[in-house]
C-alpha cells in the first residue's frame, strides 16, 4: 500500500498545467464504444480509473492502445454484452458502460456499483430512463440484466434530479436509438458538453447538452473520431486550494475558467488574487485567509461538491468560521474526522459542516477516506507543521495524475512511498 508524504511549510509557487479531466475521459472511453470506427482521445490523464476503463473496453471486444495523455480505442466489433463483477467494481463510475452497451448492441448484463439500486450509488433513475427507452431490466442478486424485447427507442425523459451519470447513460442509449429523445432537467455540467461534442465529432446529433434540455436524434451509425478531453475542474480547484493554504502563488495553464466560474469568487471571498487571460488562471493569495461565510454545493452551474472537500482543508486555517452545506451526497465528510486528527476545528452534521479556523495545523498519519477527501489532506498536509503521511492513497490516483511531481514542481514537498 502507498503513501504520500508531506513536508509541510512549503509555499505554492510557479506554472502547472491542468491534467484532462477524469469524469469526461471515462464517459467518452464508454462512448467509443458505440462507433464502429477508431476513436484517438487525446489529453487523457494517466488514472486507474481511465486504465479500469480501457480494461472494460478490452474486456467487450474493443482493442485499446494507451499511449501516455492519448488512448486509440477500436471498436469495429464488440462480441461481449457483459461486464463481469471484478471490472465493475474497479470504478464506481462504471454503470456508465450500461447506456453504451446497451446502445450498441441492445443487450448488458453488469452488476451493481456497489450494492443494490438505492445502495450507496443508487442508480434508480439511470435505469428508469432507461426502461422509457424499451429496455427490459431485471435484477436478481445484485445483477442487472438488461435486454431490448423489439427496439431501443428514443423517449421524452424527465429526470427528477439532474443526475450527471443519468444524464450521459440516457445520451449513450440514444445516440443510435430509433427516433427522438428529449431530456428535461438533464446535468448541465461541462463533462456533458464534453462528452456531445465528441459524439456529435462521430456524427450523432444531439442538440442542447450544457441546458437543462437535450435532445438526441438516433443515428444508423457512428464513425471514429479524434478528440481531445477537456482540462479537469475539479484538478484546477485543488491547485487553488494548494496555493490559498500556503499563501502561495501559482500560474494555471491549459484551464477553462468559464468551467469554475461558481468556484473562483469563493477564493476571492477568502481573499487569492484572481487574474485569468485566455486558457491561463494566475492566483496570489494572502498570508491570511478570509472564511467563506456558505459554501452550497448544487448542481452546475452552482459549486460543485467535488470542491467541496479541498477548499474545506484550505478553510481550516481561515481567520474566521466557514460553514458547508453538502446538497449532492450523503456522507461526503469523511474526510473531517482526518482533517481535526490534524488540529482542524470541524463540526459536521448531516448536510452541514462548520469550520473554525485554527491558527496550526500538525502533521500526522492519516488516510485518504475518498478521492476528494484524499485530496483534502494532501492540501492540509502543504500548511501543517511537520510531517503529514497519507495511507489509503489509491484513492487519490483515481483522480490525480501524479498529484506528488505536479505539486513538487510548484515548491511543495510531496513523497510517494
Ligand atoms: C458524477 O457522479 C461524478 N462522477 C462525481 O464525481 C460528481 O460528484 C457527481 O457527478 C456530481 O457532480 C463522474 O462523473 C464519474 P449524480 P454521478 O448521478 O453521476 C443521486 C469525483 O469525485 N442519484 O449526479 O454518480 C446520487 O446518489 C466524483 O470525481 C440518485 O439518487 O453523480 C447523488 O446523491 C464523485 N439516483 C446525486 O443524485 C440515481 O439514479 C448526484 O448523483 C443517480 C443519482
Amino acid at each position: 500500500m502507498q503513501s504520500l508524504v508531506v513536508e509541510g511549510g512549503k509555499r505554492i509557487s510557479g506554472e502547472i498545467k491542468l491534467q484532462g479531466a477524469k469524469n469526461s475521459a471515462l464517459p467518452i472511453l464508454a462512448a467509443s464504444i458505440l462507433s464502429r470506427g477508431e476513436t484517438v482521445l487525446k489529453n487523457c490523464p494517466k488514472l486507474t480509473d481511465v486504465y479500469a476503463a480501457c480494461r472494460i473496453l478490452s474486456h467487450l471486444g474493443c482493442n485499446c492502445l494507451i499511449e501516455g495523455n492519448n488512448i486509440k480505442v477500436k471498436s469495429s466489433v464488440i462480441n461481449k454484452t457483459e461486464v463481469p463483477e471484478n471490472l465493475m467494481h474497479k470504478m464506481r463510475s462504471s454503470i456508465i458502460f450500461l447506456g453504451a452497451v446497451l446502445g450498441r448492441t441492445g443487450e448488458c448484463k453488469l452488476s451493481f456499483p456497489g450494492g443494490c439500486e438505492l445502495g450507496p450509488r443508487p442508480i434508480d433513475i439511470h435505469l428508469s430512463a432507461l426502461r422509457k427507452m424499451g429496455v427490459t431490466i431485471k435484477e436478481e442478486y445484485g445483477e442487472l440484466n438488461c435486454t431490448v424485447e423489439k427496439e431501443l427507442h428514443g423517449a421524452k425523459i424527465i429526470l427528477p434530479f439532474p443526475s450527471v451519470g443519468a444524464t450521459e447513460n440516457v445520451i449513450l442509449a440514444s445516440v443510435l436509438a430509433k427516433g427522438e429523445t428529449e431530456i428535461k432537467n438533464a446535468a448541465r455540467e461541462p463533462e456533458i458538453v464534453d462528452l456531445s461534442n465528441y459524439l456529435n465529432c462521430c456524427g450523432a446529433k444531439i442538440v442542447g447538452a450544457g441546458s437543462g434540455t437535450i435532445s438526441i436524434t438516433g443515428v444508423p451509425y457512428l464513425s471514429g473520431c479524434e478528440y481531445a478531453v477537456m482540462p479537469d475542474r475539479i484538478v484546477a480547484a485543488t491547485y487553488l486550494s494548494a496555493a490559498a493554504i500556503t499563501a502561495g502563488e501559482l500560474n494555471i495553464t491549459d484551464i477553462k475558467t468559464g468551467d469554475i466560474e461558481s468556484i473562483l469568487p469563493v477564493f476571492e471571498e477568502m481573499g487569492c488574487y484572481l487574474y485569468s487571460y485566455a486558457d491561463n488562471l494566475y492566483v496570489n493569495a494572502k498570508k491570511i485567509l478570509k472564511p467563506v461565510k456558505k459554501l452550497i454545493t448544487m448542481p452546475y452551474p452552482g459549486f460543485p461538491t467535488d470542491a467541496q472537500h479541498m477548499i474545506m482543508a484550505a478553510l481550516c486555517k481561515a481567520k474566521g468560521t466557514s460553514m458547508f452545506v453538502e446538497n449532492i451526497f450523503e456522507n461526503r465528510y469523511k474526510h473531517v474526522d482526518e482533517l481535526v486528527k490534524m488540529g482542524a476545528d470541524i463540526k459536521a452534521e448531516g448536510k452541514v459542516a462548520v469550520v473554525e479556523g485554527v491558527d496550526r495545523l500538525f502533521g500526522t498519519t492519516v488516510n485518504a477516506t475518498d478521492l476528494r477527501g484524499g485530496a483534502a489532506l494532501v492540501i492540509a498536509g502543504l500548511a501543517a507543521e511537520g510531517i503529514t503521511t497519507i495511507s489509503n492513497i489509491s484513492h487519490i490516483d483515481r483522480g490525480y495524475d501524479e498529484i506528488e511531481k505536479a505539486l513538487s514542481s510548484v515548491g511543495a514537498n510531496v513523497v510517494r512511498i
